[in-house]
């Protein structure tokens, strides 16, 4: 029986088990998945675990994609790339650490057909996954990337980091916290709303209609970011399908092929 786990703190809130559950069960592999709350003293023993075989992959989230690196063998281009890890497996002895976030976001895009290049995007938050929602508006040649965080500082790191890499041009800036510049997409990757009164204290009063605004949180399916964005009418979207596709593609790295995507996999955020 193979093991696998996401680790995280917190982690209760986490579907991941779910829906790889719901694939294994699907194609009648013999593997369970589970979740597990650690610290940071915790991560290296546990990655151990998947050199000795215990383990046979893990997925990460907050606050551990970055924290993880150090205890890995191996980062593959994604990984190295936004030093953002949400996938790990063992491969000739070497533990590689992988990001699936920015192909889950990128499909995700994708099959709502929205066309991110040309356009001007509005990131809210530097947390964990903004890395990878940075990187995959890259590939998808996005023409301006602007971060606003309440911390700013944080903002500025993401911004020098990516300006400074030789795998990026320089297309990223920052803006003061409750600045809002006109753009065409606007992205939710801050905490707020992952509870279901939270409200952002900004103003998209200005922003003119048929914007595109992008909540990655998916649980709540609609935050009041989101809700307030359609009352305006503008296109909305939440990370749904982000984390559907995300899963899948460690899936595959895991037990070898593509899971079918379809409409069935909603139950699973229907609880
Ligand atoms: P981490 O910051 O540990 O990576 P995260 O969940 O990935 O955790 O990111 C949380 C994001 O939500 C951060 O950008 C955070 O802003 P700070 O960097 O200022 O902490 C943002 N955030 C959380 N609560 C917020 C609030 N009440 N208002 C605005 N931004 C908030």
């Amino acid at each position: 029986m193979k093991k696998y786990f996401v680790i995280g703190n917190p982690i209760d809130h986490s579907l991941s088990p779910e829906i790889h559950d719901y694939w294994i069960k699907k194609n009648k592999i013999k593997a369970k998945y589970g979740k597990k709350k650690l610290n940071n003293n915790d991560l290296k023993d546990f990655i151990l675990k998947i050199r000795n075989g215990e383990i046979n992959g893990l997925n990460v989230t907050v606050p551990f994609k970055k924290e993880i690196i150090p205890f890995l063998d191996k980062l593959t281009f994604s990984a190295e790339t936004t030093q953002s890890v949400n996938t790990i497996y063992l491969e000739n002895d070497k533990i590689i650490g992988h990001n699936t976030d920015i192909g889950g976001f990128e499909a995700a895009i994708k099959s709502i057909n929205y066309k991110v290049a040309g356009k001007k995007v509005l990131i809210l938050g530097a947390g964990g996954v903004v890395p990878s929602i940075i990187f995959a508006l890259f590939k998808m040649k996005a023409m301006s990337i602007t971060l606003t965080n309440r911390t700013k500082s944080k903002a500025e790191i993401l911004k020098d980091f990516f300006n400074n890499s030789s795998h990026m041009d320089k297309i990223i800036k920052v803006i003061n916290w409750g600045e809002i510049p006109d753009c065409d997409m606007i992205i939710n990757a801050t905490s707020v709303g992952l509870h279901k009164n939270d409200t952002l204290n900004l103003d998209f009063a200005k922003l003119k209609s048929n914007k595109f605004f992008y909540d990655i949180i998916y649980n709540p399916g609609e935050t009041n970011f989101l809700k307030k964005a359609k009352e305006n009418g503008h296109k909305t979207e939440n990370g749904k399908k982000m984390f559907i596709y995300q899963a899948a593609e460690a899936f595959k790295i895991w037990h070898g092929f593509q899971v079918e995507i379809n409409d069935e996999i909603n139950r699973i955020f229907e609880k």
